[in-house]
């Protein structure tokens, strides 16, 4: 029998799981969702959800994943003394697997806007310039399909390290250093002349702004930047000693994810503001306006290339995780065959991802229900496959293992208080499927409103 790895200190598993949480969803996806879903009150109603519907979801996969001990596609069933229930797991290593494969097309573009800086071709342009060379470069289809498979592959390296070696430290390192980098960037934005306006349009809520599309929205923003529903977070805690503080854990890791999103929207916004460019300029915002932002700064170029680094890391922590889960059900921990399973796996999801990058070239007239390659991949993820699997999660540790037994397990580690427990566990069985099942009338076309 292999043994089943553990992470080596408290803060490499805090750091890993604030590592997966943290990626393109808080960094590229958050300013442009919250710039075009009325700034403020955007904000605010992502931060309720995270609180109220991510809290409760994240403590529930750390539960099952540290009760099991188990890969996702085996603790379920071990949980509920029923096989039939793994079907949950295996839904989030599908999910996983083809989210990767759309990701890592994005994590190629961070790449090869890297290569573009480091070349020279990225300065004194316009900002319709900058536009209309983002729009080139991700339509080559050679540039775009190697850069995505450069992603892929040091991706496989980390991954097939194992967590100990890999994931926990480059998290440890790339953890402190994202932080850091947007510090600086933040200070520099917030000193540009009309920084003020963007600071307000972030933190002050014009609730006439939001509709119900927003709202869903920002839901959706929020399960998707905490990594919930997929069994990640779950597989994660598998790890763990049962030393650990489960709730402060979570609690860590939220904070984070919040401070990171806020210092997103405040190195962008300001910017935004200070150089009239529209808030709402949708997914380009980042590779389109922030180089003709940073162009107005001394040092410009460089400070984009921080920031380019740091979304790198950031879109590689949260892929190594992605490829962890289906490395862990493949291989059941058994420890001699992941490296074998880590480079099969990530070819096969490159593979997979190859028609999604394609889609921004050669294969855009490629379109189904009335969407690109990588648009219906995104949308099966994020709208479908995702809040499908947090609320099967919601369904699975509120109403089939027993309360006693969950706060036993939170317990441990932890002195956590019934209360506490008690409030997270009525969120979990009613208010998150609720929530969610609005999601997906929406998703239907059917808005709850
Ligand atoms: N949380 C990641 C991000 O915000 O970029 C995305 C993600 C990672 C979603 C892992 C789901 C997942 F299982």
């Amino acid at each position: 029998m292999s043994q089943q790895e553990q992470w080596r200190s408290k803060i490499g598993f805090v750091l890993a799981a604030a590592g997966s949480a943290i990626g393109l969803g808080a960094i590229w996806k958050f300013p442009y969702v919250a710039g075009t879903g009325g700034g403020g009150a955007f904000l605010l109603l992502f931060l309720v959800f995270t609180l109220v519907l991510g809290m409760p979801l994240l403590l529930g996969e750390f539960m099952i994943g540290r009760k099991s001990q188990s890969d996702p596609t085996q603790a379920y069933g071990k949980l509920a003394s029923n096989k039939k229930w793994n079907f949950i797991g295996k839904i989030g290593v599908f999910t996983s697997f083809i989210l990767l494969s759309f990701y890592s097309v994005v994590g190629g573009w961070i790449l090869l806007y890297i290569v573009q800086i480091l070349s020279g071709g990225l300065s004194g342009l316009t900002q319709d310039q900058y536009g209309e060379l983002f729009g080139e470069m991700i339509s080559n289809p050679y540039s775009t399909v190697a850069a995505q498979l450069a992603f892929m592959l040091i991706t496989i390296f980390v991954v097939s390290k194992g967590i100990q070696k890999g994931i926990e430290l480059a998290s440890k390192v790339m953890m402190p250093a994202l932080l850091v980098l947007f510090l600086i960037i933040v200070i520099r934005s917030l000193s540009l002349d009309g920084a003020l306006e963007g600071v307000k349009f972030l933190l002050v809520p014009d609730f006439s702004k939001l509709t119900s599309e927003s709202i869903l929205f920002a839901l959706g923003q929020a399960f998707f930047t905490l990594s919930l529903g997929v069994s990640v977070m779950l597989t994660y805690a598998s790890y763990l000693p049962k030393t650990q503080n489960l709730p402060q854990s979570a609690i860590s890791i939220i904070i984070l994810n919040i401070v990171i999103a806020l210092l997103a929207g405040l190195a962008i916004f300001p910017g935004v503001f200070s150089f009239g460019i529209e808030p709402n300029a949708g997914p380009v915002l980042i590779f389109s306006v922030l180089p003709a932002v940073f162009e107005h700064m001394p040092f410009g170029m460089l400070f984009f290339l921080a920031f380019l680094l740091l979304f790198l890391f950031a879109a590689f922590t949260s892929a190594f995780s992605m490829i962890e889960i289906i490395v862990a059900a493949v291989t059941k921990n058994d420890s001699s065959k992941r490296k074998k399973s880590t480079w099969f796996i990530g070819i096969s999801i490159f593979i997979v991802g190859v028609p999604s990058c394609l889609s921004y070239g050669v294969l855009a007239d490629v379109q189904l229900f009335n969407k690109t390659i990588f648009d219906l991949m995104d949308f099966a993820v994020s709208n479908i496959l995702m809040p499908l699997g947090a609320l099967l999660i919601a369904i699975f540790v509120s109403r089939i293992i027993s309360k006693e037994e969950l706060f036993a397990e939170l317990k441990q580690g932890s002195n956590v208080g019934y209360v506490f427990f008690s409030f997270c566990y009525f969120l979990l069985k009613y208010v998150v499927p609720i929530a969610i099942i609005v999601v997906f009338l929406d998703a239907a076309g059917l808005s709850a409103w």
